[in-house]
């Protein structure tokens, strides 16, 4: 098994992180300063975002070059001791790659509005066809310079790159090897599933959907046929998957969205030869029920059943925090990061969630975020009815390490965001000191995935849901000789648990692990 299927994966937001020169932003010499905390919580890669030079519209997922750094961030030798210091501490480490656009500022784009390239590096068009955003709207965007449109999957400021270009291709393997060849462990790849576009840009069919969602990216009225998971981006994640070989094993960790049987063929079609690794953001919607993980899990082992590892996340950048979700619940926070810790699969972490961070409310108007303003005219009250938040700001707030000034995360007079207002009993050094708190309850976790192989490696088995009480979630995990049972009770009242003829007690919301000489946990 491939080192990437069985670490746990702690994500850093950097510019929120830990600010090392008082400037109010996060930084690399920052994440240095803090990796032997996430060592000591347990996990065992760290994906940071991107840190490469970018004008920022999108706070780095515009980058303008692949093979610098921002200066607000740090430097190459700040980058490159990022690297060396996180495997000093026998760590892996994953960059941020976004492949699919650049910033309009890239020279790439620059040359191609000015028709200095030879072929087109960009796509563009004389007059827009139907093809709509993945943030609603026509994706076309019109160059004055070049009097001609150029497509955006994703912002107007994003122009996608036209990987049928050969040029291009070779361009950004050549920066996908500068960094590989300095060592990073590999890449988490931004959205990836739409790489590729129909060669003819044919009109996209209409639909009656009017929202995409996780299992189904089409919306705003039209079926994504010809600008979404296209053939030739799955044949791209075997490419890209033989040139990361050239290096030997590096992760590629892809976000891709569609139903199952369409991201697992990012992975691999029939066996494991693609990226290897793909989110399934299904989940960042988790219900706290039983039977929601329960189908969960029985339909992900499904379909990425071994020698495939699926990955668990409830958090991102993007998305609401999970423990938001839970209405701030820290019990049902513990129980949920039990799950992901114990269930089969690679376990994606957003920084705070360890110690129950959650969205702060920030006025969407004044969001920095670009999709907030490209949202502020729709009122806040209909993203609070689908459980969403408009503004990415809230839950990109700067790390909660302490109850100082700026909840220790920088000595600024102003943070580029502000700090949520319950640090003062959010925060690592309140949590350290708590036996009780979320943060020693993962670390504990934690300590147990990363000693037994059952756990990281190992298979799974549900424990059908009509042998257990209602609201209670268990599983087996094996590996060789060793197996271990896993009980979750979801509901607010305690469960007696009958396996084997023996009986176990599983108070209200906790969870319990079980070995076959006793419990553990
Ligand atoms: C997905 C990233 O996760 C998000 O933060 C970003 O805004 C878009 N891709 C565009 O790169």
């Amino acid at each position: 098994m491939p080192w990437y299927h069985h670490t746990s994966i702690y994500q850093i937001y950097p510019r929120s992180f830990y600010d090392s020169n008082g400037d109010g932003i996060g930084d690399i010499q920052g994440i240095i300063q803090k990796l032997d905390y996430i060592k000591s919580i347990g996990y065992e890669s760290i994906w940071c975002s991107p840190f490469f030079k970018s004008p920022q519209q999108d706070f780095g997922y515009d980058v303008s070059d692949y093979c610098d750094i921002a200066p607000e961030y740090g430097t190459l030798a700040d980058a490159q001791q990022l690297i060396d210091e996180t495997h000093r501490r026998g760590m892996k480490i994953v960059f941020d790659m976004v492949m699919n656009h650049t910033s309009v500022e890239h020279p790439w784009f620059k040359k191609d509005a000015a028709k200095q390239n030879d072929a087109d590096y960009y796509i563009w068009r004389d007059k827009p066809n139907n093809w709509k955003s993945m943030t609603g709207g026509s994706g076309w965007q019109y160059s004055p310079e070049r009097k001609q449109y150029y497509w955006a999957s994703f912002l107007p400021f994003q122009p996608d790159l036209n990987y049928r270009n050969p040029e291009v291709k070779k361009a950004m393997l050549d920066n996908v090897r500068f960094w590989l060849r300095r060592g990073v462990d590999g890449f988490r790849l931004d959205i990836f599933n739409v790489i590729y576009k129909d060669s003819l840009l044919r009109d996209n069919p209409f639909s009656w959907k009017a929202i995409p969602d996780e299992k189904n990216p089409n919306g705003f009225f039209q079926q994504f046929k010809y600008t979404i998971n296209q053939p030739e981006s799955m044949a791209f994640a075997k490419e890209l998957r033989n040139v990361c070989n050239e290096f030997g094993d590096r992760i590629l960790l892809g976000e891709v969205s569609g139903n199952r049987k369409i991201i697992r063929k990012f992975s691999g079609e029939e066996k494991n030869d693609g990226l290897g690794l793909v989110f399934n953001f299904e989940m960042l919607r988790f219900k706290f029920k039983a039977k929601y993980f329960d189908e969960l899990v029985r339909n992900i082992e499904t379909d990425f059943p071994e020698p495939f590892m699926p990955v668990y996340v409830f958090s991102n950048h993007d998305r609401r925090r999970s423990i938001k979700r839970l209405k701030d619940d820290t019990q049902k926070a513990k129980l949920l990061h039990l799950f992901q810790l114990t269930v089969r699969g690679v376990p994606c972490m957003y920084y705070g969630e360890e110690i129950g961070m959650t969205d702060a409310r920030i006025p969407f108007k004044k969001g920095l975020d670009p999709i907030a303003q490209k949202m502020k005219k729709y009122p806040r009250f209909i993203f609070d009815l689908a459980g969403e938040t408009p503004n990415r700001d809230e839950l990109r707030t700067p790390m909660q390490w302490n109850d100082s000034a700026n909840a220790g995360f920088s000595s600024a007079g102003k943070t580029w965001l502000p700090v949520n207002k319950d640090f003062i009993s959010v925060n690592v050094d309140a949590e350290q000191k708590n036996t009780g708190s979320l943060l020693n309850y993962i670390q504990h976790i934690l300590k147990i995935r990363n000693s037994n192989e059952a756990f990281t490696k190992g298979s799974l088995e549900l424990i059908p849901q009509k042998e257990l009480p209602g609201n209670v979630l268990g599983y087996k995990r094996k590996y060789g000789p060793s197996e271990f049972t896993v009980l979750l009770n979801l509901s607010t009242k305690d469960k007696a648990v009958t396996l084997n003829a023996k009986t176990i007690q599983v108070p209200a919301i906790s969870g319990v692990i079980l070995s076959s000489n006793g419990k553990i946990q």
